[in-house]
Protein backbone atom coordinates (compact mmCIF):
# COMPACT_ATOMS: atom_id res chain seq x y z
CA UNK A 1 0.00 0.00 0.00
CA UNK A 2 1.36 3.48 -0.77
CA UNK A 3 2.62 5.21 1.97
CA UNK A 4 1.41 8.70 2.78
CA UNK A 5 2.02 11.93 5.59
CA UNK A 6 -0.19 12.03 8.55
CA UNK A 7 0.26 14.12 11.60
CA UNK A 8 -0.93 12.92 15.17
CA UNK A 9 -1.91 15.18 17.80
CA UNK A 10 -1.82 15.34 21.33
CA UNK A 11 -1.31 17.47 24.58
CA UNK A 12 2.02 19.58 25.37
CA UNK A 13 4.58 17.22 26.77
CA UNK A 14 3.21 13.55 25.32
CA UNK A 15 5.08 14.22 22.22
CA UNK A 16 8.38 12.01 22.81
CA UNK A 17 5.78 9.09 24.30
CA UNK A 18 3.87 9.33 21.16
CA UNK A 19 6.61 8.74 18.50
CA UNK A 20 7.77 6.16 20.69
CA UNK A 21 4.13 4.34 20.37
CA UNK A 22 4.39 5.40 16.42
CA UNK A 23 7.85 3.67 16.11
CA UNK A 24 6.09 0.37 18.30
CA UNK A 25 3.43 0.51 15.48
CA UNK A 26 5.64 0.67 12.82
CA UNK A 27 5.48 4.24 11.17
CA UNK A 28 8.23 6.02 9.73
CA UNK A 29 9.81 8.82 9.46
CA UNK A 30 8.52 9.75 12.73
CA UNK A 31 9.46 13.89 13.90
CA UNK A 32 8.17 15.69 16.75
CA UNK A 33 6.83 18.67 16.71
CA UNK A 34 5.00 21.18 19.23
CA UNK A 35 1.76 19.11 20.66
CA UNK A 36 2.12 16.96 17.66
CA UNK A 37 4.26 14.27 15.84
CA UNK A 38 4.34 13.76 11.97
CA UNK A 39 4.73 10.34 10.71
CA UNK A 40 4.25 8.06 7.18
CA UNK A 41 2.42 5.27 6.87
CA UNK A 42 -0.42 3.71 4.82
CA UNK A 43 -3.84 3.72 5.15
CA UNK A 44 -3.77 0.68 7.23
CA UNK A 45 -1.37 2.68 9.44
CA UNK A 46 -3.47 5.14 9.64
CA UNK A 47 -6.63 2.86 10.39
CA UNK A 48 -4.06 1.41 13.92
CA UNK A 49 -3.34 5.06 14.61
CA UNK A 50 -6.49 5.79 15.36
CA UNK A 51 -7.33 2.55 17.22
CA UNK A 52 -3.86 1.35 19.13
CA UNK A 53 -2.86 5.03 20.17
CA UNK A 54 -3.13 6.10 23.71
CA UNK A 55 -1.45 9.31 23.46
CA UNK A 56 -2.42 10.59 19.74
CA UNK A 57 -5.74 13.01 20.33
CA UNK A 58 -6.33 12.86 16.73
CA UNK A 59 -4.93 11.45 13.53
CA UNK A 60 -4.70 14.29 10.42
CA UNK A 61 -4.11 13.23 6.57
CA UNK A 62 -3.08 16.06 4.80
CA UNK A 63 -3.58 16.17 0.88
CA UNK A 64 -2.69 19.67 0.43
CA UNK A 65 0.45 21.84 1.20
CA UNK A 66 0.63 25.61 -0.22
CA UNK A 67 2.06 29.29 0.26
CA UNK A 68 -0.62 32.06 1.23
CA UNK A 69 -0.54 35.44 2.90
CA UNK A 70 -4.30 36.22 2.95
CA UNK A 71 -7.78 34.03 3.47
CA UNK A 72 -8.64 35.37 -0.22
CA UNK A 73 -5.54 33.84 -1.19
CA UNK A 74 -6.76 30.18 0.95
CA UNK A 75 -10.24 30.77 -0.85
CA UNK A 76 -8.69 30.63 -4.53
CA UNK A 77 -6.33 27.80 -3.75
CA UNK A 78 -8.94 25.73 -1.97
CA UNK A 79 -11.37 27.02 -4.92
CA UNK A 80 -9.38 24.72 -7.07
CA UNK A 81 -8.89 21.55 -5.56
CA UNK A 82 -10.74 18.35 -6.33
CA UNK A 83 -13.74 17.84 -3.16
CA UNK A 84 -14.84 15.45 -5.33
CA UNK A 85 -12.18 13.26 -4.42
CA UNK A 86 -13.07 13.38 -0.39
CA UNK A 87 -17.08 13.99 -0.63
CA UNK A 88 -20.07 14.05 -1.97
CA UNK A 89 -22.51 16.71 -2.56
CA UNK A 90 -24.83 14.72 -0.05
CA UNK A 91 -22.16 15.31 2.22
CA UNK A 92 -21.79 17.01 5.36
CA UNK A 93 -18.57 18.69 6.36
CA UNK A 94 -17.08 20.85 9.32
CA UNK A 95 -13.50 23.10 8.60
CA UNK A 96 -11.76 23.23 11.58
CA UNK A 97 -8.28 25.78 11.64
CA UNK A 98 -5.34 26.47 13.40
CA UNK A 99 -3.48 29.73 12.61
CA UNK A 100 -0.03 30.72 14.04
CA UNK A 101 0.70 33.79 11.91
CA UNK A 102 0.38 37.19 11.88
CA UNK A 103 -1.22 37.48 8.27
CA UNK A 104 -4.25 35.53 9.44
CA UNK A 105 -5.27 37.34 12.81
CA UNK A 106 -8.62 35.02 13.26
CA UNK A 107 -8.59 31.44 12.41
CA UNK A 108 -12.74 31.15 12.35
CA UNK A 109 -12.61 33.62 9.06
CA UNK A 110 -10.08 31.00 7.70
CA UNK A 111 -12.33 28.32 8.36
CA UNK A 112 -15.03 30.02 6.91
CA UNK A 113 -12.93 30.95 3.40
CA UNK A 114 -12.35 27.13 3.22
CA UNK A 115 -15.94 26.66 3.45
CA UNK A 116 -16.87 29.27 1.02
CA UNK A 117 -14.45 27.77 -1.22
CA UNK A 118 -16.02 24.19 -1.02
CA UNK A 119 -19.49 25.40 -1.19
CA UNK A 120 -18.95 27.30 -3.94
CA UNK A 121 -17.21 24.40 -5.45
CA UNK A 122 -20.26 21.97 -5.61
CA UNK A 123 -22.55 24.65 -6.20
CA UNK A 124 -20.69 25.83 -9.70
CA UNK A 125 -20.84 22.40 -10.35
CA UNK A 126 -24.28 21.08 -8.98
CA UNK A 127 -26.40 24.49 -8.41
CA UNK A 128 -26.55 23.27 -4.91
CA UNK A 129 -24.05 23.17 -2.03
CA UNK A 130 -23.39 20.43 0.72
CA UNK A 131 -24.39 20.81 4.34
CA UNK A 132 -22.00 22.60 6.62
CA UNK A 133 -22.59 20.05 10.25
CA UNK A 134 -21.22 21.30 13.66
CA UNK A 135 -22.00 18.27 15.41
CA UNK A 136 -21.94 15.54 13.80
CA UNK A 137 -20.42 15.74 10.07
CA UNK A 138 -19.19 13.23 7.82
CA UNK A 139 -15.99 14.66 6.74
CA UNK A 140 -14.67 17.33 8.64
CA UNK A 141 -10.94 19.44 7.36
CA UNK A 142 -8.52 20.89 8.90
CA UNK A 143 -6.70 23.94 7.74
CA UNK A 144 -3.04 24.53 9.72
CA UNK A 145 -1.18 27.75 9.03
CA UNK A 146 2.01 28.58 10.16
CA UNK A 147 3.48 32.17 8.82
CA UNK A 148 2.69 31.68 4.89
CA UNK A 149 2.79 27.91 5.12
CA UNK A 150 -0.79 26.08 4.90
CA UNK A 151 -1.38 22.35 4.85
CA UNK A 152 -5.07 21.11 4.17
CA UNK A 153 -6.19 18.17 6.17
CA UNK A 154 -8.90 15.43 6.27
CA UNK A 155 -9.21 14.33 9.83
CA UNK A 156 -9.42 10.16 10.25
CA UNK A 157 -10.38 10.70 14.01
CA UNK A 158 -13.63 12.72 14.57
CA UNK A 159 -14.66 12.85 18.17
CA UNK A 160 -11.13 13.36 19.91
CA UNK A 161 -9.62 10.13 20.42
CA UNK A 162 -9.55 10.44 24.69
CA UNK A 163 -13.48 9.85 24.20
CA UNK A 164 -12.27 6.42 24.61
CA UNK A 165 -15.90 5.04 25.04
CA UNK A 166 -15.97 3.04 27.85
CA UNK A 167 -16.56 6.30 30.31
CA UNK A 168 -20.37 6.14 31.17
CA UNK A 169 -20.04 8.86 34.08
CA UNK A 170 -17.47 11.50 35.42
CA UNK A 171 -16.55 12.75 38.29
CA UNK A 172 -15.65 16.09 39.60
CA UNK A 173 -12.39 16.67 37.35
CA UNK A 174 -11.88 13.69 35.61
CA UNK A 175 -8.19 13.08 34.20
CA UNK A 176 -7.83 13.12 30.57
CA UNK A 177 -7.49 9.57 29.39
CA UNK A 178 -4.57 10.39 26.91
CA UNK A 179 -3.25 12.27 29.93
CA UNK A 180 -3.60 9.42 32.37
CA UNK A 181 -2.33 6.92 29.54
CA UNK A 182 0.69 8.85 28.91
CA UNK A 183 1.70 8.94 32.20
CA UNK A 184 1.61 5.29 32.28
CA UNK A 185 3.31 5.10 29.64
CA UNK A 186 6.21 7.79 30.82
CA UNK A 187 6.79 5.85 34.43
CA UNK A 188 7.43 2.72 32.09
CA UNK A 189 4.97 0.70 34.02
CA UNK A 190 3.97 -2.44 31.94
CA UNK A 191 2.11 -4.43 33.97
CA UNK A 192 4.93 -6.61 35.57
CA UNK A 193 3.99 -5.59 39.17
CA UNK A 194 1.39 -4.02 41.33
CA UNK A 195 -0.31 -1.05 40.51
CA UNK A 196 -2.32 1.33 42.59
CA UNK A 197 -4.15 4.40 42.56
CA UNK A 198 -5.22 5.55 45.79
CA UNK A 199 -7.01 8.61 44.67
CA UNK A 200 -8.82 7.15 42.11
CA UNK A 201 -11.85 9.30 41.29
CA UNK A 202 -13.92 8.05 38.52
CA UNK A 203 -10.82 5.27 37.46
CA UNK A 204 -9.33 6.88 34.40
CA UNK A 205 -5.97 5.61 36.02
CA UNK A 206 -6.95 2.40 36.60
CA UNK A 207 -8.34 1.56 34.06
CA UNK A 208 -6.01 2.92 31.27
CA UNK A 209 -3.14 0.57 33.82
CA UNK A 210 -5.22 -1.94 32.85
CA UNK A 211 -5.90 -1.77 28.80
CA UNK A 212 -1.95 -1.32 28.96
CA UNK A 213 -1.12 -4.39 31.13
CA UNK A 214 -3.54 -6.20 29.29
CA UNK A 215 -2.43 -4.66 26.00
CA UNK A 216 -5.83 -3.79 24.76
CA UNK A 217 -6.75 -0.97 22.40
CA UNK A 218 -8.07 1.83 23.58
CA UNK A 219 -10.09 2.18 20.82
CA UNK A 220 -12.09 -1.10 21.28
CA UNK A 221 -14.98 1.03 22.86
CA UNK A 222 -15.42 3.73 20.29
CA UNK A 223 -18.10 3.79 18.11
CA UNK A 224 -17.24 5.40 15.26
CA UNK A 225 -13.75 7.03 13.79
CA UNK A 226 -13.80 8.91 10.79
CA UNK A 227 -12.00 7.52 8.48
CA UNK A 228 -15.30 4.82 8.70
CA UNK A 229 -17.21 7.54 6.39
CA UNK A 230 -14.76 8.33 3.76
CA UNK A 231 -14.65 7.52 0.20
CA UNK A 232 -11.95 4.88 0.16
CA UNK A 233 -13.21 3.23 3.41
CA UNK A 234 -11.36 -0.51 3.23
CA UNK A 235 -14.13 -1.99 5.26
CA UNK A 236 -11.78 -5.52 5.37
CA UNK A 237 -8.99 -4.12 6.44
CA UNK A 238 -10.32 -2.23 9.27
CA UNK A 239 -12.44 -5.48 10.34
CA UNK A 240 -8.85 -7.31 9.72
CA UNK A 241 -7.19 -4.59 12.34
CA UNK A 242 -10.23 -4.92 15.21
CA UNK A 243 -10.26 -8.24 15.24
CA UNK A 244 -6.91 -9.12 16.01
CA UNK A 245 -6.40 -9.48 19.35
CA UNK A 246 -3.10 -11.37 19.34
CA UNK A 247 -0.99 -9.24 20.87
CA UNK A 248 -3.26 -8.94 23.79
CA UNK A 249 -1.75 -10.71 26.70
CA UNK A 250 -2.52 -12.01 30.52
CA UNK A 251 -1.93 -9.99 33.54
CA UNK A 252 -0.90 -11.26 36.42
CA UNK A 253 -0.48 -8.98 39.03
CA UNK A 254 -2.79 -6.68 40.85
CA UNK A 255 -4.54 -3.08 39.88
CA UNK A 256 -6.38 -1.38 42.65
CA UNK A 257 -8.46 1.66 42.77
CA UNK A 258 -9.13 3.24 46.30
CA UNK A 259 -10.92 6.56 46.97
CA UNK A 260 -12.23 7.87 50.01
CA UNK A 261 -15.94 8.77 48.40
CA UNK A 262 -18.15 6.04 47.52
CA UNK A 263 -19.30 7.82 44.65
CA UNK A 264 -16.50 7.71 43.39
CA UNK A 265 -15.54 4.04 43.21
CA UNK A 266 -19.39 3.26 41.80
CA UNK A 267 -18.94 5.83 39.28
CA UNK A 268 -15.37 3.67 38.72
CA UNK A 269 -16.35 0.90 38.95
CA UNK A 270 -19.50 1.48 36.22
CA UNK A 271 -16.73 2.48 34.12
CA UNK A 272 -14.71 -0.47 34.41
CA UNK A 273 -17.59 -2.61 33.89
CA UNK A 274 -18.25 -0.58 30.61
CA UNK A 275 -14.20 -1.59 29.51
CA UNK A 276 -14.88 -5.12 30.49
CA UNK A 277 -12.19 -4.67 33.54
CA UNK A 278 -14.01 -5.25 36.35
CA UNK A 279 -12.31 -8.56 36.90
CA UNK A 280 -8.73 -6.79 36.14
CA UNK A 281 -8.75 -3.90 38.78
CA UNK A 282 -10.26 -3.64 42.80
CA UNK A 283 -11.77 -0.84 43.67
CA UNK A 284 -12.61 0.06 47.34
CA UNK A 285 -13.41 3.08 49.06
CA UNK A 286 -10.63 4.03 51.46
CA UNK A 287 -8.89 6.74 52.87
CA UNK A 288 -5.19 7.43 51.56
CA UNK A 289 -4.47 8.26 55.26
CA UNK A 290 -5.34 4.04 55.95
CA UNK A 291 -3.12 3.24 52.79
CA UNK A 292 -1.23 -0.09 53.85
CA UNK A 293 2.22 -1.36 53.01
CA UNK A 294 2.30 -2.97 49.85
CA UNK A 295 4.48 -5.09 47.81
CA UNK A 296 8.00 -4.25 46.75
CA UNK A 297 7.99 -2.31 43.43
CA UNK A 298 4.14 -1.25 43.60
CA UNK A 299 3.79 1.60 41.29
CA UNK A 300 1.46 4.49 42.26
CA UNK A 301 0.21 7.04 39.64
CA UNK A 302 -2.57 9.21 40.92
CA UNK A 303 -3.34 12.61 41.00
CA UNK A 304 -4.61 14.29 44.05
CA UNK A 305 -6.97 17.16 43.96
CA UNK A 306 -4.90 20.33 43.12
CA UNK A 307 -8.07 22.98 43.44
CA UNK A 308 -6.86 26.77 44.21
CA UNK A 309 -7.57 26.83 47.77
CA UNK A 310 -4.74 25.55 49.71
CA UNK A 311 -5.45 26.66 52.43
CA UNK A 312 -9.28 26.10 52.91
CA UNK A 313 -9.57 22.86 51.57
CA UNK A 314 -6.36 21.67 53.64
CA UNK A 315 -4.47 20.66 50.39
CA UNK A 316 -1.13 21.38 52.73
CA UNK A 317 -2.65 18.80 54.80
CA UNK A 318 -3.53 16.36 51.94
CA UNK A 319 -0.12 16.60 50.37
CA UNK A 320 1.62 16.48 53.98
CA UNK A 321 -0.28 13.12 54.78
CA UNK A 322 0.49 11.64 51.26
CA UNK A 323 4.02 11.68 51.77
CA UNK A 324 4.12 10.34 54.71
CA UNK A 325 2.34 7.31 53.83
CA UNK A 326 4.25 6.97 50.91
CA UNK A 327 7.54 6.99 53.11
CA UNK A 328 5.75 4.13 54.90
CA UNK A 329 3.77 2.11 53.09
CA UNK A 330 5.77 2.16 49.36
CA UNK A 331 8.72 0.82 50.58
CA UNK A 332 10.47 -0.65 47.55
CA UNK A 333 7.66 1.08 45.15
CA UNK A 334 8.14 4.34 43.44
CA UNK A 335 5.23 6.68 42.97
CA UNK A 336 4.14 9.13 40.23
CA UNK A 337 2.36 12.20 41.20
CA UNK A 338 0.83 15.01 39.08
CA UNK A 339 0.24 18.40 40.99
CA UNK A 340 0.27 22.40 40.08
CA UNK A 341 1.02 24.03 43.19
CA UNK A 342 4.84 24.23 44.07
CA UNK A 343 3.66 24.25 47.59
CA UNK A 344 1.93 20.97 47.51
CA UNK A 345 4.90 19.20 45.92
CA UNK A 346 7.22 20.86 48.80
CA UNK A 347 4.61 19.17 51.42
CA UNK A 348 5.21 15.77 50.38
CA UNK A 349 8.84 15.74 51.95
CA UNK A 350 10.25 13.44 49.52
CA UNK A 351 12.70 14.12 47.03
CA UNK A 352 11.76 13.16 43.31
CA UNK A 353 13.91 11.57 41.38
CA UNK A 354 12.68 13.45 37.93
CA UNK A 355 10.21 16.17 37.45
CA UNK A 356 8.27 15.82 34.00
CA UNK A 357 5.93 19.30 33.00
CA UNK A 358 3.24 18.00 31.48
CA UNK A 359 -0.54 19.92 31.12
CA UNK A 360 -3.53 18.90 32.21
CA UNK A 361 -6.05 21.04 30.20
CA UNK A 362 -4.62 24.72 30.36
CA UNK A 363 -2.70 24.36 33.43
CA UNK A 364 1.01 23.68 34.07
CA UNK A 365 1.88 20.75 35.53
CA UNK A 366 4.29 18.62 36.55
CA UNK A 367 4.15 14.69 37.19
CA UNK A 368 6.60 13.96 39.67
CA UNK A 369 8.44 10.25 40.70
CA UNK A 370 9.55 9.26 44.03
CA UNK A 371 11.25 6.28 44.70
CA UNK A 372 10.93 5.15 48.31
CA UNK A 373 13.97 3.13 49.75
CA UNK A 374 14.20 1.36 52.75
CA UNK A 375 17.08 3.66 53.96
CA UNK A 376 17.91 7.04 53.55
CA UNK A 377 18.44 8.92 50.09
CA UNK A 378 21.68 9.40 50.72
CA UNK A 379 22.75 6.07 50.73
CA UNK A 380 20.93 5.05 47.54
CA UNK A 381 22.70 8.28 45.53
CA UNK A 382 25.66 6.37 46.77
CA UNK A 383 24.97 3.18 46.23
CA UNK A 384 24.76 1.41 42.87
CA UNK A 385 21.35 2.24 41.45
CA UNK A 386 22.85 5.95 41.67
CA UNK A 387 20.50 8.39 39.46
CA UNK A 388 22.17 8.88 36.07
CA UNK A 389 21.51 12.68 35.24
CA UNK A 390 21.12 11.40 31.47
CA UNK A 391 17.73 9.98 32.54
CA UNK A 392 16.27 12.95 33.64
CA UNK A 393 13.65 15.30 31.77
CA UNK A 394 15.84 18.20 30.63
CA UNK A 395 12.77 20.54 30.06
CA UNK A 396 11.51 22.54 33.13
CA UNK A 397 8.19 23.31 34.17
CA UNK A 398 9.02 26.99 34.84
CA UNK A 399 9.96 26.91 30.98
CA UNK A 400 6.52 25.77 29.98
CA UNK A 401 4.45 28.09 32.69
CA UNK A 402 6.40 30.96 30.74
CA UNK A 403 5.21 29.65 27.60
CA UNK A 404 1.85 29.25 29.07
CA UNK A 405 2.10 32.74 30.02
CA UNK A 406 3.59 33.76 26.79
CA UNK A 407 0.68 32.48 24.88
CA UNK A 408 -2.10 33.77 27.35
CA UNK A 409 -0.93 37.36 26.91
CA UNK A 410 -0.79 36.98 23.00
CA UNK A 411 -4.26 35.80 23.01
CA UNK A 412 -5.56 38.65 24.87
CA UNK A 413 -4.29 40.67 22.86
CA UNK A 414 -5.50 39.12 19.77
CA UNK A 415 -9.12 39.49 21.48
CA UNK A 416 -8.24 43.13 21.48
CA UNK A 417 -7.49 43.72 17.68
CA UNK A 418 -10.70 44.74 15.84
CA UNK A 419 -12.60 42.45 13.74
CA UNK A 420 -12.01 43.89 9.87
CA UNK A 421 -14.92 44.41 8.45
CA UNK A 422 -15.12 41.23 5.56
CA UNK A 423 -14.52 38.98 8.75
CA UNK A 424 -17.41 39.91 10.55
CA UNK A 425 -19.24 37.04 9.94
CA UNK A 426 -20.97 34.10 11.99
CA UNK A 427 -18.85 31.63 13.03
CA UNK A 428 -20.13 28.31 11.54
CA UNK A 429 -17.90 25.67 13.62
CA UNK A 430 -15.74 26.17 16.74
CA UNK A 431 -11.92 25.37 16.36
CA UNK A 432 -10.76 22.47 18.30
CA UNK A 433 -7.53 23.64 19.82
CA UNK A 434 -7.19 27.47 21.92
CA UNK A 435 -3.28 26.95 21.12
CA UNK A 436 -1.68 26.42 17.37
CA UNK A 437 0.38 23.98 17.03
CA UNK A 438 4.03 24.81 15.43
CA UNK A 439 5.27 23.07 12.27
CA UNK A 440 8.09 20.58 13.31
CA UNK A 441 11.47 22.52 14.42
CA UNK A 442 13.93 21.19 11.00
CA UNK A 443 12.33 18.07 11.12
CA UNK A 444 14.37 17.07 14.29
CA UNK A 445 14.33 13.48 14.07
CA UNK A 446 12.82 11.64 17.26
CA UNK A 447 15.53 9.92 19.21
CA UNK A 448 14.28 7.77 22.34
CA UNK A 449 14.28 9.07 25.65
CA UNK A 450 15.23 7.21 28.54
CA UNK A 451 13.80 9.52 31.05
CA UNK A 452 12.00 8.93 33.71
CA UNK A 453 12.30 4.76 33.57
CA UNK A 454 11.62 2.83 36.41
CA UNK A 455 13.32 -0.34 37.37
CA UNK A 456 11.67 -3.00 35.09
CA UNK A 457 11.82 -3.06 31.69
CA UNK A 458 9.07 -3.78 28.93
CA UNK A 459 10.29 -6.98 27.10
CA UNK A 460 9.50 -5.24 23.78
CA UNK A 461 5.61 -5.68 24.34
CA UNK A 462 5.51 -9.59 23.28
CA UNK A 463 2.11 -10.86 22.46
CA UNK A 464 1.85 -13.92 24.99
CA UNK A 465 -1.30 -15.41 24.23
CA UNK A 466 -4.16 -15.68 21.96
CA UNK A 467 -7.04 -13.79 24.32
CA UNK A 468 -10.36 -15.64 23.76
CA UNK A 469 -13.22 -13.52 22.99
CA UNK A 470 -13.07 -11.59 25.67
CA UNK A 471 -13.76 -8.34 23.72
CA UNK A 472 -16.08 -5.44 25.61
CA UNK A 473 -19.05 -4.90 24.28
CA UNK A 474 -19.41 -1.80 21.73
CA UNK A 475 -21.97 0.29 21.30
CA UNK A 476 -22.75 0.22 18.04
CA UNK A 477 -25.58 -2.39 16.96
CA UNK A 478 -25.38 -1.19 13.06
CA UNK A 479 -21.90 -2.36 12.41
CA UNK A 480 -22.15 -6.00 12.47
CA UNK A 481 -18.92 -6.60 11.08
CA UNK A 482 -16.95 -5.61 14.22
CA UNK A 483 -18.43 -8.34 16.26
CA UNK A 484 -18.53 -11.32 13.63
CA UNK A 485 -15.25 -12.76 14.28
CA UNK A 486 -15.05 -16.44 12.65
C1 LIG B 1 -8.56 15.07 40.98
S1 LIG B 1 -9.57 13.80 41.59
C2 LIG B 1 -8.99 12.36 40.76
C3 LIG B 1 -9.61 12.24 39.41
C4 LIG B 1 -9.37 10.91 38.76
N1 LIG B 1 -8.01 10.73 38.33
C5 LIG B 1 -10.32 10.71 37.60
O1 LIG B 1 -9.87 10.57 36.47
O2 LIG B 1 -11.54 10.75 37.80
C6 LIG B 1 -8.97 13.55 43.20
C7 LIG B 1 -9.69 12.46 43.97
O3 LIG B 1 -9.03 12.31 45.22
C8 LIG B 1 -10.00 11.91 46.16
N2 LIG B 1 -9.46 12.16 47.50
C9 LIG B 1 -9.24 13.35 48.11
N3 LIG B 1 -8.71 13.16 49.33
C10 LIG B 1 -8.56 11.83 49.49
C11 LIG B 1 -8.06 11.01 50.53
N4 LIG B 1 -7.62 11.53 51.67
N5 LIG B 1 -8.05 9.67 50.35
C12 LIG B 1 -8.52 9.12 49.20
N6 LIG B 1 -9.04 9.85 48.20
C13 LIG B 1 -9.05 11.18 48.33
C14 LIG B 1 -11.22 12.71 45.80
O4 LIG B 1 -12.39 12.10 46.30
C15 LIG B 1 -11.14 12.73 44.28
O5 LIG B 1 -11.93 11.70 43.73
Amino acid sequence: MTEFEMIAKTFQGLEEILAKELIDLGANGVAIGNRMVSFKGDKALMYKANFHLRTAIRILKPFLHFKADSADEVYDICRKVDWEKYMDLSDSFAVDSVVYSEDFRHSKFVAYRVKDAIADYFRDKYGKRPNVSVANPDLTFHIHISHDDCSLSLDSSGESLHKRGYRQEAMEAPLNEVLAAGMILMSGWDGKSDFVDPMCGSGTIPIEAALIAKNMAPGLFRSHFAFEKWKDFDRDLFEEIYNDDSAEREFEFTIKGYDKDPKAILTAKRNAKAAGLLDTIQFEQRDFKDFEPVKERTVIITNPPYGERLVEDNLLGLYEMIGERLKHALIGGEAWIISYHYECFDKIGLKPSAKIPLFNGALPCELRKYEIFDGRYNDFRGGDRRLKKDDLPTRRSSTLRHKARLAEKQEARDAEKPFRKDEERKPFHKTEGKKPFRKTEGGKPFHKSEGGKPFHKSEGGKPFRKSEGKKPFRKTENKPFRNNKK
